[in-house]
């Protein structure tokens, strides 16, 4: 089943994305780094376009679609997530203006970013968590062989997640591994 290999690939290249934020907004907090705006800016744009561009549109136009039609059991998560899709998005653009406030005023401005990122990291954790121990098994359960392999035809036709948008996002992907700092990405250790 491609769909969740490609499901399984996304959530794991976002929570890398997240674990790294949560180290280096950690060290900025205890003092063992310096605010690198390029990097954050590269983190939050990564958390907000990946999401709504790349991911979300596969769960919302296929594979939710496809598992109402067939479990009513399925309902009412599928209400949660697709709420969570949509508080996600305004949640990431709140961070985004937090950034740039942090950015303008300096250190003064840390403490709101650092606020939304810890909500952020918690609500996306849940609901990346959600998807994993229940979306999935039901899926996996309700859906026939050829119900996969429609969705697995529309998730490869569709998507490339790593060359999408002309490379776009696997590029910025690139940059955030490279600007992090060891031990999470391969920039110089702070
Ligand atoms: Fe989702
Ligand atoms: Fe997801």
């Amino acid at each position: 089943m491609k769909t969740i290999d490609i499901i399984h690939d996304e959530h794991r290249a976002l929570a890398s994305v997240l674990q790294a934020l949560r180290y280096i907004v950690g060290e900025i907090r205890n003092g063992k780094m310096q605010p690198d705006f390029r990097l954050l800016a590269a983190m939050v744009d990564y958390i907000t376009q990946v999401p709504e561009k790349v991911h979300h549109p596969k769960e919302d136009d296929f594979l939710f679609p496809k598992l109402r039609s067939r479990s009513a059991e399925a309902a009412a998560l599928i209400d949660t997530l697709e709420q969570q899709h949509s508080d996600g998005y305004r949640m990431t653009t709140a961070l985004l203006q937090a950034l740039i406030h942090y950015q303008s005023v300096g250190a003064p401005g840390f403490a709101a970013f650092e606020d939304l990122v810890r909500e952020y990291l918690d609500f996306n954790w849940n609901h990346l968590n959600l998807e994993e121990s229940q979306l999935l098994p039901m899926a996996r359960h309700a859906l026939s062989e050829d119900d996969w392999r429609e969705l697995d035809a529309a998730f490869c036709a569709n998507f490339n997640p790593y060359t999408g948008a002309a490379g776009e996002f696997a590029e910025l992907f690139r940059k955030i591994v490279n600007l992090t700092p060891a031990p999470y990405g391969l920039g110089s250790a702070v």
